[in-house]
């Protein structure tokens, strides 16, 4: 693929897998004085960007959290707007569908209304042979509950007979989660000051590297991208060798 944009750092530097925890964005609205579902629509704009940007500069796996099972407990007027803004999110992809990008959500869509679980369903379905890059999106997703539904359906397994226990491995483990077949998170994001995973990919983390920011998701630009790569490229990842 050729990429448009020539990344911050030579291509064999940069992260197989990005995960971004898009947080800030209530904090952006309180500051101009605007309702939190302004912050969420600026961050939803800011997120196509990112994508956009990652694209262009040969990113091959990218995850976005969007929405945690934790988010629930927020006002019923701030989940109809995230769940909105899905919606109209999805009917974008939808006219993008010829960009080669596979769409993956990752989270129990069991809790969504029909038409969004339809849709996010049709999405994964349509682009599901599209190899340029895979665009993962955390919605109603929470790593604990995530295992702890691979638990269950191994020990389904076990039960019905057809999986011993010493055939459970890592990989039997791996392959029982949303994230089943995409690589490790090389590299996770979380802006806007705070120092905490918040439930995201707990298990695919495991040598991630972490880059905490003070920026707000809804201003987290490419340069700031950049500045997270460029500081990726540094680490030096041992992964417990020497
Ligand atoms: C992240 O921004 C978006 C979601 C969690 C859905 P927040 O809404 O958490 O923004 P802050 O953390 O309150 O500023
Ligand atoms: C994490 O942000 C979830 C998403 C970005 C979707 P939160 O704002 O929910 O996390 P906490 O509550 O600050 O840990
Ligand atoms: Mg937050």
């Amino acid at each position: 693929m050729a990429k448009a944009k020539t990344p911050p750092v030579p291509a064999e530097m940069l992260p197989k897998h990005i995960a971004f925890i898009m947080d800030g964005n209530g904090r952006w609205a309180k500051k101009r004085g605007l309702p939190r579902t302004a912050g969420h629509v600026e961050g939803a704009k800011n997120f196509k960007k990112i994508v956009r940007y990652c694209k262009d500069i040969g990113i091959e796996n990218i995850t976005f959290y969007a929405f945690s099972t934790e988010n629930w407990k927020r006002p019923d007027e701030e989940v109809s707007a995230i769940m909105n803004l899905m919606r109209e999110y999805l009917v974008e992809v939808r006219k993008h569908i010829t960009e080669n990008t596979r769409f993956i959500v990752l989270g129990d869509k069991s809790a969504f209304s029909p038409d969004l679980k339809r849709g996010f369903d049709s999405i994964e379905a349509d682009t599901v042979d599209f190899n340029d890059m895979t665009l993962n999106m955390a919605v109603n997703y929470g790593s604990r509950h995530e295992i702890t539904g691979a638990v269950r359906e191994l020990a389904r397994q076990v039960q019905a007979g057809t999986l011993s226990p010493e055939d459970i491995t890592e990989e039997t483990i791996s392959q029982a989660l949303y994230t089943k077949d995409l690589p490790d998170v090389d590299l996770m994001i979380r802006p806007s000051g705070e120092f905490r995973i918040s439930n995201f990919l707990l298990w695919q983390s495991a040598y991630a590297e972490l880059y905490f920011c003070d920026t707000l998701w809804p201003d987290f630009s490419p340069k700031d991208l950049d500045e997270a790569l460029i500081a990726y490229a540094k680490r030096n990842r041992r992964f417990g060798g020497v």
